[in-house]
């Protein structure tokens, strides 16, 4: 693997947490303090076989990579050179987070924090196996603010099998309350080899009802759409600031701009399909004509490192050539709400169009210059992704 561009993201994965949540599948590992510290080494030493590249966006995901030390923090922090105004990003579980932890983070330049909140409701996060309360995610918010994040992102999920719709409009009702930076909102992914997953082959769980899922959504979009929110991409929505930007479809990229101040920069780098460096087990890459993701076992990843190559798993390498890049940046392009895709002239396109799934919009110099998704299509997305495929 060889690098030349400049590329300005990275991604890292920090894979421990304290409690494994049912429906997680994410590569993360429990009771593994005593491998924190040469974990942060070797994650070191991967950063060090890149070059030296100014990153404009950090992102330290998980796993909960707030579980591991300050001085862990600052050691890996001290590897990488990035802008003034970069967007630094660390995901945090609220629970068991002091409020000097919190304040130790922010000195360590880490400027924007993702909280892992998932619902405000008791008796939905003791379902899905979540550690804190929804008043204890509260405090952490309102901790993390006094401690100076200004920049602040919520995950939120739908779509639980013990969640009503009202349980639903609660927790949106909250979110008014914190009045978060960006929220991010998932519907429940069965995901294989999770608890939930075994509980839904033994008839444990069953998946909710497919009309309920789609009313929640429907509820989502309208709900932040009424409370000052943008829906830049299908699940996130970020706060607006900008009362001079009346429109809520935008119509150019100066206003997009303005009314997207809020929206996560390192997300919308891989929905513009960007080039990034991802260091740490199961991270993905994308550079040099190529996507791939790290080896997922401790065991592995040291090795390749001890042996001073890329810890990559050799099946994920998928190459990247010019036809299979306009077809990424189509694919996740879509779906972006606001700003969508450059039109182009194809039959698909053309019925999708005549479906009411997408819009032609003019949003530079009068004329139709891009298509997006229209509500009906955000409803139907995976119908609208396969004709790109
Ligand atoms: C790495 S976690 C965030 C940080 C921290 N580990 C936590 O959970 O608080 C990333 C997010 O992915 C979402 N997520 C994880 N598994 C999911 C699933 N099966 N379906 C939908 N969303 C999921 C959750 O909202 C979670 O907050
Ligand atoms: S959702 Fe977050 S805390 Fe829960 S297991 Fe996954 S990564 Fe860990």
């Amino acid at each position: 693997m060889t690098e030349t561009k400049n590329i300005d993201a990275i991604y890292l994965h920090i894979p421990f947490c304290d409690k494994k949540c049912e429906y997680c599948d994410f590569c993360t590992f429990v009771k593994m303090e005593r491998e924190y510290q040469k974990y942060t080494d070797y994650l070191i030493k991967e950063i060090r076989m890149h070059p030296k590249y100014e990153y404009d966006t950090i992102y330290f995901g998980g796993g909960t990579p707030s579980l591991l030390t300050i001085e862990m923090l600052a050691s890996i922090m001290g590897e990488l050179k990035y802008k003034e105004n970069s967007e630094i990003t660390l995901e945090l579980n609220p629970y068991d987070m002091s409020f000097e932890k919190l304040k130790q983070i922010r000195e360590l330049g880490i400027n924007r924090l993702s909280i892992g909140i998932q619902s405000f409701q008791d008796h939905v996060l003791k379902f899905i196996g979540r550690q804190h309360s929804g008043e204890e995610a509260i405090q952490v918010f309102k901790d993390a603010r006094k401690a100076g994040f200004d920049n602040i992102t919520i995950d939120l999920m739908f779509g639980i099998p013990n969640q009503s719709l009202d349980d639903l409009k609660k927790d949106l009702k909250k979110i008014l309350e914190i009045s978060p930076n960006n929220v991010s909102i998932y519907s429940l992914i069965w995901e294989e080899g999770t608890i939930f997953w075994s509980k839904l082959q033994k008839g444990i769980l069953s998946e909710i009802d497919q009309d309920l899922e789609a009313e929640m959504y429907e509820e989502i979009i309208d709900f932040f759409e009424k409370n000052g929110y943008c829906q830049y991409e299908i699940s996130n929505f970020a706060r607006i600031y900008d009362k001079d930007v009346e429109v809520y479809k935008v119509k150019n990229f100066e206003d997009l701009k303005k009314l997207q101040k809020n929206a996560g920069k390192h997300n919308l780098k891989y929905w513009r399909n960007k080039e990034f460096v991802g260091v740490g087990m199961s991270a993905a890459g994308y550079f040099d004509g190529e996507r791939h993701s790290n080896v997922r076992t401790f065991r592995k990843y040291y090795a390749s490192i001890d042996k001073d190559e890329f810890p990559v798993d050799e099946n994920s390498i998928e190459i990247v050539d010019k036809e299979e890049k306009i077809k990424l940046e189509r694919m996740l392009g879509l779906r972006l709400i606001q700003e969508g895709i450059e039109y182009f002239e194809d039959e698909r396109v053309e019925k999708l169009l005549k479906d009411g799934l997408i819009e032609k919009v003019k949003f530079e110099k009068g004329i139709d210059t891009r298509i997006r998704l229209t509500k009906k299509g955000m409803l139907l997305a995976n119908n609208v992704f396969i004709e790109f495929v």
